[in-house]
């Protein structure tokens, strides 16, 4: 198991901190293993309830050990799976910022119904399921609609951020090396950038230059200018990033893997299907830079239905400019004894259930659908903005506009506070944050599902602010304010 830090927090993989400009090859500084932490900061926050890994209050869930000996009714079944779920966060109250997006009652239901019609059939073979085929390239052609693909752009789906962002890193490698040669590939990519690249560069052998980020969260362009070379495979951006929701400068980090014949991915995991919307609604005050296909240099680009999409998990769609460059993602291969195998993605059976779940939800809401969701989302993440702003002690940084956000302690202030203690005390109210750093801060991805319970979170984290002050040296009451994590 990985050591956590004294916060509770899973240890950060970027070791350097004073490394402010300049690229930073980490495989070379930590084998490219996660590390503990040398970044904890020593600034007098007041911090009275923070203790070692929190430990749950409650009794963890059972968890039996033996193969089942006889069968159980389905009632049964059904009953003890039920009790498994009683100390998940409750999603549904919008009591996550992040992990589940709730789009109400009716994309449920749309959601729900498609996934029991799709539920057994397997998308490895569209030949025998052409529904799945179908359903594949309507939302592959949906999403390059939105995202301004050129005539000729293509995609696969995959099962999430993760599985696209691989697919991403895989084919930009294999293109570096059939077109340029390259056997010793690079990928050049920010801080900010989401830990799902560096899990690619492990496994497909690409060494990772990573830049800092500037004041304003975007990335170092001067250190990613002098880290991009001829072995670089791929540059990164992301359209928004994930720990302050400040969308990168597309443009120029295309321009500059362009610039060696590099391929540039746009990590639009958690924007693809918020900036187009926000930008219809309020083109003066929610309209960010460029950052989708219609980019030359933007080569692939990941964009997560079942984030902001509003599809049950499972679903991301990868889209690469052109056939061309879709090829190097595939794997073909009859090199054995049970005949040609091609398969899009990592996977090779895959459910039917997420894609046509996501379809329907697409499908069900449409433009003007994701135009409503969105304005409530960002609405809401506004007034939590707002709020969070007026607590001495606490910040938000960046300028972020859109739906994510983090809350950090604020360094401009004689009294600041320890946002993972606020954590504790808001996960003690029923609240879920996930923890991030450096530097040290809750997470928060907004969602329609949360506009609803807004008032009550900004009550509650005046109630835990209060508490913070207040009760040193107590401990938490209910401490399951957890990493963005699974460590075991
Ligand atoms: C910007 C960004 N990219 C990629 C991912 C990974 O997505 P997934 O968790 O679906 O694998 C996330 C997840 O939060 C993300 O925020």
């Amino acid at each position: 198991m990985a050591a956590r830090s004294s916060s509770g927090a899973v240890p950060h993989p970027i070791i350097r901190r004073e490394s402010h400009r300049g690229s930073v090859d980490t495989n070379e500084l930590n084998g490219g293993h996660l590390r503990q932490s040398e970044n904890r900061q020593s600034d007098p926050i007041v911090n009275p309830i923070a203790t070692p890994t929190p430990a749950p209050t409650t009794e963890p869930v059972s968890r039996a050990k033996h193969f089942p000996g006889s069968g159980s009714s389905a009632d049964q079944v059904l009953a003890e799976l039920e009790a498994k779920r009683s100390d998940d966060v409750r999603w549904n109250e919008g009591r996550t910022f992040g992990l589940v997006f709730d789009g109400g009652d009716e994309v449920r239901h749309v959601a729900e119904s498609a996934a029991q019609t799709f539920l057994h059939e397997n998308a490895l073979n569209t030949t025998a399921f052409p529904s799945l085929g179908a359903i594949q390239s309507e939302l592959c052609a949906w999403t390059a609609d939105l995202l301004h693909g050129p005539e000729g752009t293509a995609g696969f789906v995959t099962s999430g951020g993760t599985e696209s962002i691989l697919c991403a890193v895989e084919a930009a490698r294999e293109r570096a090396q059939v077109e340029r040669g390259i056997h010793e590939p690079e990928i050049v990519l920010a801080t900010s950038a989401h830990a799902a690249f560096h899990k690619a560069a492990r496994l497909f052998g690409l060494r990772p230059r990573v830049v800092d980020v500037t004041a304003d969260w975007t990335p170092d362009l001067d250190a990613m200018a002098d880290a991009v070379n001829d072995r670089t495979a791929l540059v990164v951006a992301s359209a928004p990033q994930y720990p302050q929701g400040v969308v990168d400068p597309v443009e120029d980090i295309a321009q500059m893997a362009a610039s060696v014949g590099a391929s540039c991915h746009v990590d639009a995991c958690m924007g693809a299907f918020v900036l187009p919307f926000a930008a219809m609604e309020e083109p003066d005050m929610w309209s960010a830079p460029p950052w989708d296909l219609a980019i030359e240099g933007v080569t692939s680009i990941s964009a997560d239905i079942h984030k902001l999409g509003y599809a049950p998990k499972g679903v991301s769609v990868l889209l690469h400019r052109s056939k061309t460059l879709r090829r190097y993602q595939t794997f073909d291969f009859d090199g054995w004894l049970g005949g040609r195998y091609v398969t899009p993605n990592l996977q090779g059976t895959r459910s039917g259930l997420p894609m046509a779940a996501a379809w329907a939800v697409v499908r069900f809401l449409g433009t003007d659908g994701y135009r409503r969701l969105v304005r409530t989302t960002i609405s809401a993440a506004d007034q939590i903005r707002t709020g969070v702003r007026a607590v001495d002690g606490l910040a938000v940084p960046s300028s972020c506009r859109h739906h994510l956000l983090s809350i950090t302690a604020d360094p401009y202030t004689d009294h600041p506070l320890d946002p993972f203690s606020v954590g504790d005390a808001m996960a003690a109210r029923g609240w879920h944050h996930d923890r991030q750093g450096p530097p040290d801060g809750l997470h928060l991805t907004v969602s329609a599902g949360n506009a609803p319970v807004v008032d009550r979170w900004l009550s509650d984290l005046a109630g835990a602010v209060d508490d913070v002050r207040s009760s040193a040296g107590s401990a938490p009451v209910n401490p399951v304010t957890g990493a963005y994590s699974t460590l075991e």
